[in-house]
């Protein structure tokens, strides 16, 4: 009952929890009021009912609690903002398409520009802000059926011209899937994620280098495998270990280091995985591999089950 209540002010408790861990290393458990805090707030007495009187409390105790609260209440801020900026964005991004439109329709190509250069800022914010969501948990996807190819010809289209732009040529090779009931906004996420980091591998390259992003789909023994292959920059094979951490990232300030992260905890939530393969200065390969409806079926029967036991073969 206490820990449901400490839950309604956690910013102000995590505050004052810090400054009783500092109060009981500096000075032992001592009164907070021989500091300045004269009369005891509703927070302290919350956590002197949690902790104990002043004697008896456990400083490591207090330690941990403090620690989770640290953690939850980052994912708390993180997710909050996240969301209320999602809602600010919609609008700039809606205006700004707006103004683009118009100044193109009556040729002014400098308005154009710079309303344009407001919307791809705009929308690479949009799409930081969905990843964060995602990453703390507080992203919701609606479940449904996922049908693969529909999902990815629509991310295709969405990069098709900022490949052009690039001279990157993309080759799609999308063949017979079976769908699978899953997440599909999710998974458009996933996908959104590879396409750019395929996009981000030429950045810095030679021109006249060869640019070359393969897209595919294919069911092979009751998986549904998605690549994506690029003949870019490629991954060092001291990052290869760390690229699906958060925040981890090799693109300094122009990256975030949680697309993939986001993808994995996404793929993971279709019973999948992501596989990569690369080599530096070569490019590098991202396999999403996804059960069908018969082997989930399978997984979730092992789940509660254990493996199953193949019929003893007669001789
Ligand atoms: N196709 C790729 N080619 C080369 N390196 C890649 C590729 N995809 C991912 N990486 C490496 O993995 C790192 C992590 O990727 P991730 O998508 O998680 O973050 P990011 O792209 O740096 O930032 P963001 O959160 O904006 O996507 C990248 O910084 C990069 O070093
Ligand atoms: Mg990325």
């Amino acid at each position: 009952m206490q820990l449901l209540s400490v839950r309604k002010d956690k910013l102000s408790l995590y505050f004052v929890a810090n400054l009783y861990i500092i109060l009981i290393s500096k000075q032992g458990y001592s009164n907070p009021g021989a500091i300045g805090m004269s009369e005891e707030s509703d927070i302290e007495k919350e956590l002197k009912a949690i902790f104990g009187p002043d004697d008896s409390v456990d400083e490591d105790r207090l330690s941990r609690f403090v620690r989770a609260e640290k953690h939850s209440v980052l994912g708390f801020l993180v997710s909050s903002v996240a969301h209320d900026s999602n809602n600010l964005i919609t609008p700039i991004i809606g205006l700004a398409e707006a103004g683009k439109r118009s100044a193109e329709e009556i040729g002014d190509t400098e308005n154009a520009f710079l309303y344009g250069t407001i919307l791809s800022s705009a929308e690479k914010l949009n799409e930081l802000m969905r990843n964060l969501l995602n990453f703390s948990k507080r992203g919701e996807f609606t479940r449904g059926t996922v049908y693969f190819n529909q999902l990815l010809n629509s991310v295709i289209s969405l990069y098709e011209f900022q490949y052009n732009s690039k001279g990157i040529k993309l080759v799609a090779d999308l063949n017979d899937v079976p769908e699978v009931d899953g997440y599909p906004g999710g998974l458009e996420t996933v996908f959104t994620n590879m396409m750019q980091n395929a996009m981000h591998a030429y950045g810095g390259l030679p021109k006249e280098r060869s640019k070359n992003v393969y897209v595919r789909s294919y069911h092979k023994e009751k998986y549904v495998f998605i690549e994506f292959e690029d003949d870019g920059c490629g991954i060092k094979e001291t990052d290869l270990p760390r690229i699906f951490d958060a925040w981890y990232t090799t693109k300094g300030s122009k990256g975030h280091g949680i697309g993939l992260a986001v993808a994995r905890r996404i793929v993971k939530s279709h019973w999948g995985k992501i596989l990569v393969d690369s080599e530096y200065g070569k490019g590098a390969k991202f396999t999403i591999r996804i059960p069908d409806k018969h082997a989930v079926q399978v997984m979730r029967e092992e789940t509660f089950f254990g493996p199953r036991r193949e019929p003893a073969s007669e001789n």
